[in-house]
């Protein structure tokens, strides 16, 4: 049996996008045509997938809690919103995941970070942990889990099992692109965790890369290839 889900036309099913969104703002859409194309510089690549990390992380921070406080401004009090509610941690998906962090860390300051480190074996394309580092504190924190590529959904699956083993309780997915069958998968193995994505492209190929995607994200950020 082929560990790549098989792809299903976009509409056979509608209800297929509940619990994700999919950021279409123009800024967003202009620079994720810059990532896909195999012109782009690595540094230029690292530099454009910071700036789109940033513009998800707005969207995916939209429902954060809050709560009014009492302040002075320099002419008069007043009542006004500060962020309430769980601390965040900012879970990167080694390796590509990192691409994500630091512009992410920018809006998010006080933000911990934690890493999970899987590889996918190449004749299964399962994924097999090989580090998992979080904050002693990360049951009672919202945790945002990042990898640029939502492929066949297996790493992305595996990470959030893991976190809930950990005692996570509130998580969201922020990825790049998502394939579609990593989108249902993911969706099925989770369905409470919400997802942000800039794009969904419908097909994976033999190798359980996103067709057309961007290729290797990874390799793509850190100019290994
Ligand atoms: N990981 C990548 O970096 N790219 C893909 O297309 C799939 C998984």
């Amino acid at each position: 049996m082929s560990a790549v889900p098989a792809v299903e036309p976009l509409d056979a099913d509608p209800a297929g996008l509940a619990g994700v969104l999919v950021v279409d703002h123009p800024l967003v859409q202009h620079k994720v045509t810059l990532v896909r194309s195999e012109d782009t510089t690595t540094d230029n690549f690292r530099r454009l997938v910071r700036e789109i990390s940033q513009l998800l992380t707005y969207e995916a921070t939209r429902d954060l809690a809050m709560e009014t406080v009492a302040i002075r401004t320099p002419i008069a009090p007043m009542q006004s919103r500060v962020l309430s509610g769980k601390k965040l941690c900012l879970v990167s998906i080694l390796r590509a995941g990192n691409g994500f962090i630091d512009g992410m860390l920018e809006l998010l300051p006080a933000a911990r970070v934690g890493h999970i480190g899987l590889y996918r074996d190449p004749e299964t394309l399962e994924p097999i942990e090989y580090y998992f580092k979080m904050p002693e504190d990360i049951q009672e924190r919202m945790v945002i889990v990042v990898d640029p590529m939502l492929a066949t959904g297996n790493s992305a699956i595996a990470a959030l099992n893991r976190l809930k083993e950990a005692g996570v309780t509130t998580m969201k997915y922020v990825c790049l692109i998502a394939s579609r069958p990593g989108l249902r998968a993911l969706r099925a193995a989770h369905p409470e965790v919400g997802i942000v994505t800039a794009a969904i492209d419908e097909t994976l190929n033999e190798h359980g890369y996103i067709v057309p995607g961007l290729g290797d994200a990874g390799d793509r950020l850190y100019g290994t290839r």
